[in-house]
């Protein structure tokens, strides 16, 4: 079955770059992002490994743990890390898991068999503290991910956990935010005591609240 929003993500255990790991304990109660790659040693998921190296600070400051996913062994992947880094100016500095016999491809659905059988699609879990899924995007092999895209969509999950807000389309930080529908004006008195603006009923924004 199709893992959907809202759902505890299956636990499992495997090897990765940084030894074992039970995916459940690893999360630890921090948000978690699992994405998937097609194979080692394969051109666009060298670039995506070195960006979300880059990038780890950015995952960091927002309590963010990051673990790559690909379907060859740990040997390999060690291999793979030294080109990552030759090649991309970044080691990898987060584990990437081995699924040589597809369990974890499985069980979360990454095979897409009329894209490939034998392949992952570029799969991303964005997981809660609480396990579950709070968001998934799912990219053909052949189209590299935008990280920031994904740092972004972070920012807003947090949000919505934390303020009871949403975020417009092409929000990004620091930009006025939505009420969600279901605070009622009484309530959102409380939350949002400096006020905030009715454009329509239904559409009340604020600015950002602040960490
Ligand atoms: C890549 O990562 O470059 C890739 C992997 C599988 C198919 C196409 C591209």
């Amino acid at each position: 079955m199709t893992l959907q929003l809202g759902d505890t993500v299956p636990d499992f255990e495997s090897d990765s770059t940084e030894g074992p790991i039970r995916f459940h304990d690893w999360i630890e109660g921090s948000w978690t992002v699992l994405f998937s790659h097609p194979k080692d040693f394969t051109p666009v998921c060298t670039t995506e490994l070195g960006a979300v190296a880059k990038l780890k600070p950015e995952f960091d400051r927002r309590g963010v743990k990051v673990i790559g996913l690909s379907v060859d062994p740990v040997s390999e992947h060690k291999k793979w890390a030294g080109d990552i880094e030759e090649t991309q100016g970044a080691a990898l500095n987060f584990p990437l898991l081995a699924d040589p016999d597809r369990k974890i491809a499985d069980l979360y659905g990454m095979i897409h068999p009329n894209a490939s059988d034998t392949m992952t699609v570029r799969s991303v879990y964005i997981i809660g503290p609480d396990k579950k899924l709070k968001l998934s995007l799912v990219y053909p092999a052949s189209t590299g991910r935008n990280f920031d895209e994904i740092l972004r969509a972070i920012d807003s999950l947090q949000l919505t956990a934390n303020h009871s807000v949403a975020t417009p389309a092409d929000w990004t930080r620091g930009e006025d935010v939505i009420i969600v529908p279901s605070v009622s004006d009484e309530e959102a008195r409380k939350k949002f005591p400096g006020g905030w603006k009715t454009i329509k009923p239904y559409l009340r924004v604020v600015p950002e609240p602040a960490e």
